[in-house]
């Protein structure tokens, strides 16, 4: 049976989770944890999960993604399986993960091709017989199948888009307060960075501009690669098994930011060391990485997102490790301390009641694993 097959990373915070929501810097990482969607096609229109149809209020994600992406009217309808190894309101970016692999997916699945002669992407697919037709900014352009050069697949997917979309998603369920931190790093991979200037011409990626309340944010999109650490520095991520919703999370940063003084003195302070962050690992200084990690952490209690199981990990963590900290939106969730001994940071973490992960830096973003020609749209 043809189906369209996607994939995106987790992500863990080195540094400036919460300010980011802000225009503030942070710096992301993705880790090896993955979240696939597989579609296939079903004879009743709309998008199914088992044999429901998708509810939007479970699923505001999808209501996004299917909303920008699939025609919900039309045969055929798509039946859509997910499986993860991500967990769930961990602050690992389980819910971007979801997003940019069900936008890669779902474009996929309507079909995209790049036109041979301009390099354009032509949206929309359907085959009848020889001819094939391209349906581009409302306009139907029908070419000979042997003339257009139809290419579906990995050089057919864009991050740019489904980092957007998925950025979208994750403000629509955040009441309208996400940076694109996260659904960022599971599109491109890697370790990327979010500033309030453009730090690198080589690394920018692009600007993404979001009004959140009253106020326009806006962040330019780096990627940091070609780092240089010594061998055998690793990332262990502790988790404490606690639950803890993102959205909740960032509301109660939002509410202290009207009810406590300091808050916003705090994101600045957050915002200068994610630069020297920067500058740490640019220069492969994985002791000043380290140094900068936990100075972030007791900044990030300040803002009053640790939690009692996240400050006993930290500090089972740091005599073995070059620094620690907690990781996405706290409140639960889960830790991660840089070491160059994994294995006994890893068991202190454990013996302290943590669960863990041996990750390295930059793993790789988004991926099609699977598209048939033409996506789901004429499966014949
Ligand atoms: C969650 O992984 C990161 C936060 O900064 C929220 C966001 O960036 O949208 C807490």
């Amino acid at each position: 049976m043809d189906e369209v097959v996607a994939s995106a990373p987790g992500k863990v915070v080195l540094f400036g989770e919460h300010a980011v929501v802000y225009g503030h810097p942070a710096i992301a990482a993705s880790i090896a944890q993955r979240t696939t969607v597989t579609l296939r096609t079903t004879e009743e229109p709309g998008v199914h999960i088992g044999r429901a149809r998708v509810d939007f209020e479970r699923h505001p994600h999808l209501a996004t993604m299917i909303a920008h992406l699939w025609d919900e009217t039309a045969s055929p309808g798509l039946d859509l399986s997910v499986t993860s190894d991500v967990p769930r309101g961990a602050g690992l970016g389980s819910s971007a993960a979801f997003a940019v692999a069900s936008a890669v997916a779902l474009r996929a699945a309507g079909g995209r091709a790049v036109d041979a002669g301009t390099g354009a992407w032509l949206e929309g697919y359907a085959s009848d017989g020889s001819e094939v037709a391209l349906f581009h900014g409302g306009h139907d352009v029908r070419r000979n199948a042997e003339v257009g050069e139809r290419r579906f697949g990995q050089d057919a997917l864009s991050l740019e888009e489904a980092s957007l979309l998925g950025h979208v998603a994750e403000a629509m369920s955040q009441d309208g307060r996400a940076s694109p931190m996260d659904t960022l790093t599971s599109a491109y991979g890697g370790l990327v960075l979010l500033s309030n200037r453009l730090e690198r011409e080589d690394a920018w990626i692009m600007r993404r501009t979001m009004p959140m309340g009253d106020a326009v944010r806006s962040w330019e999109l780096h990627r940091l690669e070609g780092l240089h650490f010594e061998e055998g520095l690793s990332l262990v991520v502790g988790h404490t098994g606690i639950n803890a919703p993102t959205t909740n999370m960032v509301a109660g940063v939002a509410a202290r930011r009207t009810e406590e003084t300091g808050i916003d003195e705090t994101m600045d302070t957050i915002g200068a060391l994610v630069h020297r962050g920067m500058e740490a690992l640019l220069a492969g200084d994985a002791e000043g990485v380290g140094r900068a990690m936990t100075e972030n952490h007791l900044l990030l209690r300040r803002l009053g997102v640790s939690h009692p199981a996240l400050e006993t990990l930290v500090s089972a963590a740091l005599p073995t490790s070059l620094g620690a900290k907690l990781t996405g939106a706290g409140g639960g969730g889960c830790m991660i301390a840089l070491t160059q001994d994994p294995k006994a940071t890893s068991e202190a973490i454990e013996l302290a009641g943590g669960r863990t992960w041996i990750t390295s830096f930059g793993t790789p973003g988004a991926r099609l694993e699977a598209c048939p020609k033409g996506g789901l749209i004429n499966p014949k």
